[in-house]
């Protein structure tokens, strides 16, 4: 039975990605504590990007030209708006 609902948990989850925030897939996964603490959004969101950093690796260690050309110069959280359905794709035309 366990081993069903886990399946499942998965399956909606990878089928959902396209149509659903980030934030919206991480919850699902591991609930708002997986990026603010105790579940409180932080003033800065200092907190909240160190945590996409300790899952997913720093801009140096991604994937991808767009992330190695931001190191040390933005955070996550600037091309990635986690609460909302958008593409990161979507978000250099506010910067350049
Ligand atoms: C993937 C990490 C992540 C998860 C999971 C997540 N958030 Fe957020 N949240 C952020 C980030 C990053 C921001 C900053 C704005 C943005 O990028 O959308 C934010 C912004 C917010 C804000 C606005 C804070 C402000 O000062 O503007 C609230 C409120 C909030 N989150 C509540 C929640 C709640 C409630 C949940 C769980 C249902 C949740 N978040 C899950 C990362 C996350
Ligand atoms: C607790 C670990 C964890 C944290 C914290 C976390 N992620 Fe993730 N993230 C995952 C996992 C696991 C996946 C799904 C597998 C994958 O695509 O790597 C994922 C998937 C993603 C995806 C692919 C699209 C999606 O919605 O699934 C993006 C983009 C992403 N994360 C960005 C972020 C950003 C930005 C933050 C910080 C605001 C963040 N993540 C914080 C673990 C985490
Ligand atoms: C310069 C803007 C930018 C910054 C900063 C940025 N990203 Fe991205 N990221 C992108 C774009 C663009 C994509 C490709 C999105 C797509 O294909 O829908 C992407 C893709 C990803 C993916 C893969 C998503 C997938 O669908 O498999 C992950 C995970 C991710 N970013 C995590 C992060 C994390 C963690 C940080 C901070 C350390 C970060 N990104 C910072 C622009 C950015
Ligand atoms: C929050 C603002 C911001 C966002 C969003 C953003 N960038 Fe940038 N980007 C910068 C800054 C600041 C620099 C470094 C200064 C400069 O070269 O303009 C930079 C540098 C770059 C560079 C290197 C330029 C050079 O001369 O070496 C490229 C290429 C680039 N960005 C492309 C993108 C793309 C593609 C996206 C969307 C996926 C994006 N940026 C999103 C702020 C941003």
């Amino acid at each position: 039975m366990l081993k069903v609902l886990g399946l499942t948990v998965l399956l909606s989850f990878s089928g959902v990605v396209m149509a659903t925030s980030v934030a919206d897939s991480h919850t699902e996964m591991a609930g708002c504590e997986s990026c603010h603490k105790d579940g409180d959004p932080s003033a800065d969101m200092t907190y909240e990007n160190e945590t996409c950093v300790s899952c997913h690796g720093s801009l140096k260690e991604l994937d991808g030209e767009m992330h190695l050309q931001h190191d040390g110069i933005i955070t996550c959280s600037d091309c990635h708006v986690v609460h909302e359905e958008v593409s990161a794709n979507d978000s250099c035309a506010s910067c350049h």
